[in-house]
């Protein structure tokens, strides 16, 4: 593909389609053509306002739509006849992405995915610092869920550099979505998830082709990222400030600290709402400094970190369009000018 200016329209504006369209804005190297959905309530209409054109996701939903009080722009699939879109963002709720793809096959545009699909669905899983060259030219590619990205990034950058004979990581899952917490959730309990092992383990797979990894998982009463535990075998031995320096020089991983004050996902919270992000976004993944330990003959690394499940995939996403376009055939000059415009850190404070 040569153009120097991709066209990006994202399809499905929740949780993780505002995200990404807020992010595509911030890159001069692309141009975002606009916002599809299928319902016109408040979020949609808040796109509309900022000035974003707001098209229908399918058909029979504009009347609807208009009905509502949307200006809707129009079909997305007229947009995609008349060739005025090379990367559909698919941020459709899971398993709708695998139905929109025919619309992308029948018009040959290119997608990018969430982590709600099969990894069949696109053929290729992406997390940028990982596999970033498998995903280049492709038509279709998946970026992982939250969960897995976290994974990928800390448990994926010991393993590149230290050898991970075994992960083993338990995931406290939030419960629902902020924006949604009013429908659904569970209250002062901890709900366990019964498939063992949990889907992120061979999801990490898809990805880490060759990491032996194994996830257990539960719900909270809460509604904002998820803490992980992770207990890591290691190939050969290992010093704690072996494992510091790893996520020292890992991008997208970041320390923080119980002894200035970082007790839990609230401090996290309440941090990257500091940072003055966008919605207060956190796109790193903070590991807790003190719970990075080894066992006494250090084979076995012991740590914790949280995942900022709205928007730790968004540089993902960002950097997913440029290796299906080719904009940028290195994965880490794509990295950097993601986290540049973005405004990624390596140090919080
Ligand atoms: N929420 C998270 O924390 C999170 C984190 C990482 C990945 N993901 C993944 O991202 C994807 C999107 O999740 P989300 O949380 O943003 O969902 P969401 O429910 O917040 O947003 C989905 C949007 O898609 C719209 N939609 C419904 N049917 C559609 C269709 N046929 N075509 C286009 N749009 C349609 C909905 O109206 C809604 O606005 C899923 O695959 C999910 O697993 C979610």
């Amino acid at each position: 593909m040569a153009r120097t200016v991709v066209r990006v329209l994202v399809n499905g504006y929740g949780v993780i389609g505002k995200r990404v369209a807020d992010a595509v804005l911030r890159q001069p190297d692309m141009k975002l053509v606009g916002v599809a959905d299928v319902v016109a309530d408040w979020r949609i209409k808040l796109a509309a306002a900022r000035g974003f054109p707001v098209y229908a996701s399918l058909t029979d939903r504009v009347v609807d739509m208009e009905k509502k009080g949307l200006r809707v722009g129009g079909v997305l699939e007229d947009l995609l006849k008349r060739g005025e879109v090379d990367v559909v963002v698919d941020c459709a709720p899971a398993k709708v992405g695998a139905r929109n793809k025919e619309l992308y096959e029948k018009h040959g545009v290119r997608a990018v995915f969430q982590g709600g699909e099969k990894h069949e669905v696109a053929g290729v899983s992406f997390v940028a610092q990982r596999n970033y060259s498998e995903a280049l030219g492709r038509q279709f590619v998946r970026v992982v869920s939250c969960n897995t990205t976290a994974i990928c990034r800390v448990v994926g950058g010991i393993h590149e550099k230290i050898g991970v004979k075994k992960a083993r990581v338990a995931i406290f899952r939030r419960a629902v979505d902020v924006w949604e917490s009013s429908r659904a959730g569970i209250m002062n309990t901890v709900v366990p998830e019964l498939q063992v092992p949990s889907h992120h383990g061979p999801d990490a797979r898809t990805v880490i082709k060759d990491l032996d990894i194994v996830t257990m998982a539960a719900k909270g009463s809460h509604n904002l990222y998820h803490l992980h535990i992770a207990m890591i075998e290691t190939k050969s031995r290992v010093s704690v400030e072996d494992v510091v320096r790893v996520i020292e020089e890992e991008p997208r991983v970041v320390f923080v600290s119980g002894e200035d004050g970082v007790e839990g996902l609230n401090s996290i919270f309440e941090i990257s709402r500091d940072l003055g992000r966008p919605r207060g976004d956190l796109y790193e993944i903070p590991v807790w400094r003190e719970s990075v330990s080894t066992s006494s003959d250090g084979t076995e690394i012991y740590m914790m970190w949280a995942t900022p499940n709205e928007s730790n995939v968004v540089p993902e996403n960002v950097d997913a369009i440029r290796a299906v376009t080719e904009l940028e055939k290195e994965a880490k000059i794509s990295i950097s000018k993601t986290d540049s415009n973005l405004g990624v850190i390596k140090r919080i404070y």
